[in-house]
């Protein structure tokens, strides 16, 4: 497996790969989107309908990726997305994540239904690089002594910011896991999640039945506003697509927008997150940083939001696929192949860094 790895030379071939070798229950809970996956399949798509219009002869030979991210500095305008249960794809699951985004100097944000703790995230990621950052994802669920804790939590164990999912008052509905009646695997825990006497979440007709209880239908902007005040740390809003909503996060104390429709597992239907970018980044107007997921696959696909005006990009199911061919070091490639290819997509579009990324390259 190892040396297959390193043959591997872009994310589509550990798409394959995991796609071939992971048992069918993951695998289907991994890829699947909403319904029809009309937007999972559009996410990818939009990105490739935008041209590049590259300049020439400008002297890229001394270039560097280094961007800044969220007020610090990052070895590219690039992080992992939030993505539950990892340990379904390799037994290290999250621990690996954190040492490879560590390793890459790139920050991680851990689920909230991760199957590992936070403190041991954490740790995992300051072995590798003491600098190393890890956002904490959360939903308001119904017991809101346990979101407060958990935000607590995340701000005792050196994470750095909150990442607020608000993409999900009801989960979407996933028909390949209702199929395969997901299930938690035997012996992985949501290990944030668990609480004397509640509810495992561990029982139900796919995971979301199973877990209804760890989100809030009722959620309005008055819970956000709570979750800003329980907690010292900034907190950004994931799950953006309106620019209203982008501008009303700002006007609340978001400190960043993260463009995403959960890599279009939520509403089928909800337009590519490329296509709702150009809205939010109009709307917050250089307030805050705004952050766009969903289909990223490609360093080129960095630079064309960083050109539509995001200042990083996050890859969800990319780093289950690197984990599902070789944990860590399958992660680790993950991220090296898009570091690799961002380097290169600078180089051919005549940047030298990334303040040189400018709307013009797609709209000359
Ligand atoms: C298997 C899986 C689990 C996910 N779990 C979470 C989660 O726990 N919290 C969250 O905010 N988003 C979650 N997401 C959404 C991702 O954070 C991200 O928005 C999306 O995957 C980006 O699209 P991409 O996979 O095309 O890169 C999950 C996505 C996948 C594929």
């Amino acid at each position: 497996m190892g040396a297959e790895i390193g043959e591997f030379l872009s994310l589509d071939d550990f798409e394959r790969h995991a796609l071939a070798v992971l048992p069918t229950m993951p695998r289907d809970y991994y890829r699947s989107g909403a319904w029809a996956e009309t937007t999972l399949a559009e996410n990818r798509a939009a990105w490739d309908r935008l041209r590049i219009w590259y300049r020439v002869m400008r002297d890229v030979a001394l270039r560097t990726s280094r961007a800044e991210l969220m007020g610090r500095n990052a070895a590219m305008p690039l992080c992992v997305a939030p993505t539950a249960l990892q340990r379904m794809a390799h037994p290290d699951g999250e621990l690996a994540t954190a040492r490879a985004a560590a390793g890459a100097g790139v920050p991680m944000i851990l689920s909230s239904l991760s199957s590992t703790s936070v403190e041991e995230v954490r740790a995992a990621a300051t072995s590798v690089d003491p600098a190393a950052r890890t956002w904490m994802q959360m939903y308001i669920g119904r017991d809101r002594g346990a979101v407060r804790a958990l935000a607590q939590r995340a701000h005792a164990a050196g994470c750095d910011a909150l990442v607020l999912t608000v993409d999900t008052p009801v989960w979407g509905i996933r028909e390949r896991d209702i199929r395969n009646h997901f299930r938690v695997p035997d012996g992985m825990r949501i290990v944030h999640l668990e609480r004397a006497g509640g509810p495992s979440g561990h029982e139900g007709r796919g995971i979301h039945e199973a877990l209804a209880w760890t989100i809030d239908a009722s959620l309005t902007w008055k819970d956000f506003e709570w979750l800003r005040d329980s907690s010292p740390l900034p907190v950004i809003l994931k799950g953006i697509c309106r620019a209203e909503d982008a501008a009303r996060g700002v006007e609340l104390g978001a400190q960043g927008i993260l463009v995403s429709n959960h890599g279009g597992r939520q509403l089928d239907g909800a337009p590519a997150t490329v296509d709702a970018l150009p809205h939010c980044v109009d709307a917050v107007a250089g307030r805050v940083p705004v952050l766009v997921d969903g289909g990223v696959r490609r360093g080129t696909d960095v630079l064309r939001a960083l050109a539509l005006g995001a200042q990083a990009v996050c890859v969800g199911r990319p780093v289950l696929w690197g984990l599902a061919a070789g944990g860590e070091a399958g992660v680790a490639r993950v991220l090296e192949i898009l570091a690799h290819e961002f380097d290169v997509t600078l180089a051919l579009a005549g940047c030298q860094c990334v303040s040189d990324v400018t709307s013009d390259l797609l709209r000359p």
